[in-house]
């Protein structure tokens, strides 16, 4: 896979692409990750790329030279167009999964009052991160390139991302480790009995427990088995 991003800031990428998991995914060639500056694209002889709203108001808009001239020398035949903006679809891990199957994606980042309408007719998927406004786009698609990047095969342990919080609709289960008792506070005596079948269970349950707990609303979409359906009873009644 090959995630081109452009921007007018490329050295807010360099921790991202140089440090922990990223960094090792790009090494191993699970990934190749472009940062592209925008403004090597632009024919102002100023390297300007933005100029004021028709209409008047506030701040400055991304123009579309070189928005457009830079989606044309980055696609490919089999290319996805993605932008930032707070006006996209809220982003969720399924939309990473559906991301993570694509070969070629360029991000766009915006900056400033945001990008010239026209600017949209490139575009496959608009993307927002959640209904707040960033000062731009590129700590946004940080957080997607990374949700991406540890979906890809080999990146990350297949059971790591198996048991993600939402990969099946639900919170994770809560995590433990050494020592077994920190002032006071014991680890769940299952966890440490060795019964793979019951710590499943216990897994199960405990996954189900957070949700209702903390994220209510996913279960609203969520079909209960009848064991689940027992479990929140058990849940509602402990309220
Ligand atoms: N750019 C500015 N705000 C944003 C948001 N909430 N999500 C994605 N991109 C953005």
């Amino acid at each position: 896979m090959r995630i081109d991003i452009v921007t007018l800031f490329p050295a807010m990428f360099e921790g991202f692409v140089n440090s922990s998991i990223i960094k090792r995914a790009i090494e191993n060639n699970y990934v190749e990750v472009n940062i592209v500056d925008l403004r090597e694209y632009t024919t102002n002889k100023h390297k300007k790329v933005d100029d004021t709203p028709y209409g008047g108001g506030a701040g400055m808009v991304l123009t579309c030279q070189p928005v457009f001239d830079c989606v044309k020398a980055l696609r490919k035949e089999d290319t996805k167009v993605l932008m930032m903006t707070p006006q996209g679809k809220t982003y969720k891990q399924q939309t990473a999964y559906e991301f993570a199957k694509m070969t070629h994606i360029i991000i766009l980042c915006g900056h400033y009052e945001g990008f010239d309408e026209r600017i949209r007719t490139l575009v496959d998927y608009e993307v927002s991160l959640g209904d707040y406004v960033l000062t731009g786009g590129e700590t946004a698609s940080m957080v997607i390139a990374d949700s991406i990047i540890r979906l890809i095969d080999g990146v990350i342990e297949k059971e790591s991302h198996e048991n993600d919080s939402f990969s099946n609709g639900l919170l994770e289960y809560p995590q433990y480790t050494k020592p077994r008792v920190y002032e006071g506070l014991e680890v769940p005596e299952v966890l440490c009995n060795g019964n793979h079948k019951e710590i499943a269970i216990w897994k199960h349950k405990e996954s189900l427990r957070k949700t209702y707990f903390k994220r209510p609303d996913l279960l609203e979409n969520y079909s209960l088995s009848e064991q689940e359906a027992k479990w929140i009873e058990e849940f509602k009644n402990k309220e």
